[in-house]
Parts: structure tokens; sequence; C-alpha cells
């Protein structure tokens, strides 16, 4: 690991019980109908919650749902509560809330609503930080899916408490720490839409020499960059790639899946798309290919789908992950879609580990570190495994 940073994990119970211990919790799950439709991120999240109940903190719950501020946390505290007792509290300040803050026992917990309900929370306003601060003793960030966001709730509560890394952001951390300086021959493995957000990490391993397997909208645009006619598929403008477009170590499909005007057939050959076709997803080809330099890996990293998963083509990102997990490569996957898949096809016990994190494993492996790994790694006061620090106000 590159720096021990402080673990929850280390901290004697003695010392968390009666404190009030505030956690930054990854809940940011799919809803429908106000149901939560995946609870993988729950899953995680509870770990450390059950841990600190256990250890009789009172456990104050801050987290974000979805992009639109309207949303809020209640079906998912209400989820979590089937699991364990968690209350809610409908705003993230007022005299309600204090008041419920305030009766708080040892051992319990409580939701606070959506912190992305004010403005503040992404404008990484100091005074809402502070304020937020002030409930607890302790701050706890186990929401690695959210580090890569300089969020008032990632960044700058953990100015004003001793603060730890949880027991999900320590697996996170760890697996994805050993990623960085991985076994060779490493392979990854990179699909979803947006290249502004791949281009950093494709970068980043391509200078290393490591083999890229490109499926997904970045691979249509990767394929428009190297001259091929990719007809009405999505993609961006291939800007700014340069050399990189060409490079030997980015593997492109050989083969793709495509709407034509007959209906969905297998385009042999990438030369041979034509201009009224949709490309859907990898061919069997490029599946047999991949499969070659996928069993020659060590370690393999995958995060976005290959296809077009929102229109149900999954299936060359399901044979991918089978080869994966058939093989004997250390084998990390992130990405809430890539992740469900490898769920719902019940490889869960063949793939290494799954991450909570799409966005934030995608930075943490270009950069090497996160905005809320630098704030816990660099807060002001001296770190004891032994002794939790008095608040400051
Ligand atoms: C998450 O919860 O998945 C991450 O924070 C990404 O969500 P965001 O892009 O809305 O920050």
């Amino acid at each position: 690991m590159n720096t021990l940073l402080p673990q929850l994990s280390h901290l004697k119970p003695e010392i968390l019980h009666e404190k009030y211990v505030l956690v930054r919790a990854g809940i940011n799950v799919p809803l429908a109908n106000g149901k939560v439709t995946d609870s993988f991120r729950i899953k995680k999240a509870l770990q450390t919650i059950r841990f600190l109940k256990k250890a009789g903190a009172r456990v104050i719950i801050i987290a974000h749902i979805g992009r639109d501020s309207k949303e809020s946390l209640l079906p998912v505290a209400r989820y979590m509560n089937t699991k364990t007792r968690i209350g809610f509290a409908p705003d993230v300040f007022g005299e309600a809330t204090e008041s419920m803050i305030d009766n708080m026992k040892n051992g319990t917990a409580l939701m606070l609503e959506n912190l992305r309900q004010y403005e503040e929370e992404k404008g990484n306003n100091i005074a809402f930080a502070k304020k937020i601060a002030g409930y607890a003793d302790i701050y706890v960030n186990d929401a690695f899916s959210v580090s890569h966001r300089a969020h008032a709730s990632i960044v700058s509560i953990p100015k004003y408490l001793p603060s730890y890394i949880g027991l999900s952001f320590e697996e996170e951390y760890a697996e994805l720490e050993r990623m960085c300086h991985p076994k060779k021959p490493f392979v990854l493995v990179l699909g979803g839409a947006k290249m502004k957000t791949k281009l950093p990490l494709l970068k980043a391993y391509v200078r290393k020499g490591d083999t890229v397997c490109v499926g997904g909208a970045i691979a249509n645009t990767l394929l428009r960059a190297r001259g091929y006619e990719i007809g009405k598929s999505v993609a961006d403008e291939p800007k700014g790639l340069g050399a990189l477009a060409k490079s030997k170590h980015i593997l492109l499909p050989k083969d793709v899946v495509v709407k034509t005007k007959e209906g969905i057939q297998v385009v042999r050959g990438v030369h041979d798309i034509q201009k009224t076709d949709t490309i859907f997803d990898i061919g069997p080809d490029t599946i047999s290919s991949w499969e070659e330099v996928l069993r020659k890996a060590k370690s393999v990293v995958v995060n976005g789908p290959l296809g077009w998963y929102e229109k149900g083509y999954t299936k060359g990102t399901k044979d991918i992950l089978k080869i994966i997990a058939q093989g004997s490569a250390r084998s990390v996957v992130g990405g809430g879609d890539t992740v469900a898949l490898v769920r719902s096809a019940k490889m869960t016990q063949d793939i290494t580990f799954l991450s909570t994190a799409g966005g934030a494993m995608l930075d943490y492996l270009a950069d090497g570190s996160l905005p809320g790994i630098e704030a816990i790694r660099s807060e002001k006061y001296a770190y004891s495994m032994n002794h939790a620090r008095p608040k400051e106000k």
C-alpha cells in the first residue's frame, strides 16, 4: 500500500464507545419507483455501520443520492433499516435533526437527508463542512466511490475532525493500490461511453506498455480515429487523441454486432461497417482474440460495458467476464453496470474483487490517489491509533 492511512479497523472499540461518529457512506444506489434495485453498495456500507454500532458508537450517516438536488435518501434508509436499525432525519440541519442527534443512544445509527440537497456540498463550502463536523467526534470516509469528488463531505469535513477510512474504503484502497503496481502481464479491459473520462487511464496504461482491450462507445471513437467508417454508432469526436489512437497497445474490436437495415448482424471485419450501420457490441472473433491475451494475463482490471448496455447488448461483456472468471489472473471489476453483470451472471466468487467505484476507480488508477485520500492523509491532527482526538469547533 502506498502510505498507510488512518484506518477505523485499527481503533479499539472502547475508543469508539459513546462517540458520535460521522460516516460518509457511498450509497448512491439505483432506485425505481422509490425502491432500491441494486444493493451492492449498501451491503458494503453496512460493514462499517455494524462495526461502529457494535462498538457502542452513535453513528451519523451522511451521503448523497443521484444528481437531482430534490432526490431523497429515504428509500435507501428504509432499505438499510431492514438490515440493521437506522433512523432518518429528513434534513441535514435544523432543530428536528439536532434534537434527533442529541437524543441518540450508544450503538444506534441515524441517516441524514441527501447532502446534495444543499449546493454547498458540491461547492465544497467550508462553513457547511464545519457545521456538519460539529455533530461528531470522529469522521470516517467509507465512500471510496465518491472520493474523486472534491466535495465538502469528502475533503473539508476531515479538516475539523480526527479522520479515518472505513472498512469498505480500506478494501478498495488495498485492491486498487495493488493494481497500480500489478503483476505482469497486466490487461485493462475498458468500455463505456465517455472518452473524456477514460482518456487519462488509457494514456497511463499505454505509457506503461500494458495491453488495453477497448469496447463500447469509446472503441467507436478510436475506430473513427483510425479511419474506419462507424456509421450511426455512438461516438465522441476523436479530438486530441494524437498518436494514442494508433497505439499497438490498444486492442480494438476486430468484428462487431451491428444493427443494419436488415436487422442485427455480425460484421466480420470492421472495415465492412456501412454508413447506415450502428455498432451494438463486440463480435465473436474479438472475444476469441482477446481471450488469448487474457489467458496469459496475471492481473486484469475491467471497467465499463463493451456493448450498448442500456439496450441490452451485454453478451460481449459477459463472455469476456466469463473468460476472466475462469482464468487465474487477479481480477478487479468496477463500474455499476459491469459489476451488475458479474453479479447477475453469478460470477462474484470467481472475480478477485468487485469495486463499488466507477469514476473514482478510473481516477485512482490513472493518478495513484484521490482528493478524498489526500484529505485523510493530510488532515492536521496528530494521528494516533489508540486515541481519538478532541474535536475543534
Ligand atoms: C457515485 O456515487 O457513483 C459517484 O459519486 C459518482 O456520482 P457523481 O458522478 O454524481 O458524483
